[in-house]
């Protein structure tokens, strides 16, 4: 907020996350793909949008993620919503690469201020006329739609430039015999889906849960060569499904072991179990030290580990009929 003009009262937030001081601007408008974030967003007041409109700014306030491509991606959307003479601020935290972004912003801006506390930096620079157009232009490039093996993807969605090993993994194990309803949970640019649906022709209706509306668009595209039914949901799986399913898949978010994660793998293991009908199957990779055996076990499936490698295990679940 220090380097924020008082006079100063609208402004566009890309990656908007809620914060009291926040709350004394009405004209804040906030975009935000991810949709714990964007209901948090909604829940304190916030106005959000679904997609940014090529409206200007005399403020973009950025926080991207982590990505190097989607964050400067993101500084290029926001130079283009931003009216002359206009402020650009980025925060980030320095785990995220905060200086890295800070220099690479200088390229284009020349003249940069920086603000650090708390093991973050807030960058912000004023356009003067002078910015860098040509690396602007590089940097929007960045967030175009791509192809990976023939799928469409975006910058900074989960397993953009590659096919997650995982998930290949589950795709090979994916039994032909899966049918009626299926659910696939946390479904990204809907890399299983396509599998699910290539193996087992009796499966009635797909639907795709995915938090990070890029990725969902993205498996919207990639999905639609199916000529089957296929319901798409922007959701946060931890807070449940309003349907019950004959299957479930799902590549849990996330690999790295860390305890959130782990917490929010078991959320998704919960929420599944629950929205099995009886004698309905649960199938899902994960790395193979993360604890799920004993989730499924609390939960009264019966399960099996089908497959592994170095890296992941699959384990097939079922609950009782
Ligand atoms: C490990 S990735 C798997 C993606 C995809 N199924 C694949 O196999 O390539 C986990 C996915 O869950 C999504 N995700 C994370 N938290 C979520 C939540 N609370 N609700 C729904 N999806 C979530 C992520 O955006 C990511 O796309």
């Amino acid at each position: 907020m220090l380097a924020i003009p008082e006079e100063i009262r609208s402004a566009l937030f890309l990656g908007a996350e809620p914060h009291p001081l926040l709350g004394k601007w009405p004209g804040i408008v906030g975009w935000q793909p991810l949709k714990p974030l964007a209901t948090a967003w909604e829940k304190a007041g916030f106005t959000r949008v679904d997609e940014v409109a090529a409206a200007k700014w005399p403020l973009v306030l950025v926080l991207p993620g982590k990505s190097r491509d989607e964050a400067l991606a993101w500084f290029a959307m926001a130079r283009d919503r931003l009216e002359p003479g206009g402020k650009l601020l980025v925060a980030m935290p320095n785990t995220a690469g905060a200086g890295r972004f800070e220099k690479e912003l200088t390229k284009a801006t020349d003249t940069i201020n920086s603000l650090q506390k708390h093991k973050c930096r807030a960058f912000h620079a004023t356009d003067d006329g002078t910015w860098n157009e040509e690396i602007f232009a590089e940097w929007r490039a960045l967030g175009k739609l791509r192809e990976i093996s023939g799928f469409t993807v975006q910058a900074g969605i989960f397993s953009s430039d590659h096919i997650d090993p995982g998930s290949q993994l589950l795709a090979d194990h994916l039994p032909a015999h899966l049918r009626g309803h299926v659910a696939d949970l946390g479904a990204g640019w809907g890399f299983l889906s396509d599998a699910v649906l290539h193996r087992c022709p009796n499966i009635e209706r797909l639907d795709i849960y995915e938090a990070d509306s890029r990725a969902l668009a993205c498996a919207r595209a990639n999905l639609s060569v199916h000529q089957r039914e296929i319901t798409y949901h922007w959701h946060d799986v931890v807070t449940g499904l309003s349907e019950t399913y004959d299957a479930i898949i799902m590549n849990p978010p996330f690999h790295t072991g860390q305890a959130t994660d782990v917490d929010l793998g078991r959320a998704f293991l919960k929420v599944a179990t629950a929205a099995l009908k009886r004698g309905g199957k649960l199938l899902l990779v994960a790395n193979r030290q993360l604890p799920y055996e004993a989730a499924l076990e609390a939960s009264g499936l019966a399960w099996r580990k089908i497959a592994e490698d170095r890296t992941y295990k699959i384990l097939s679940a079922d609950k009782r009929a």
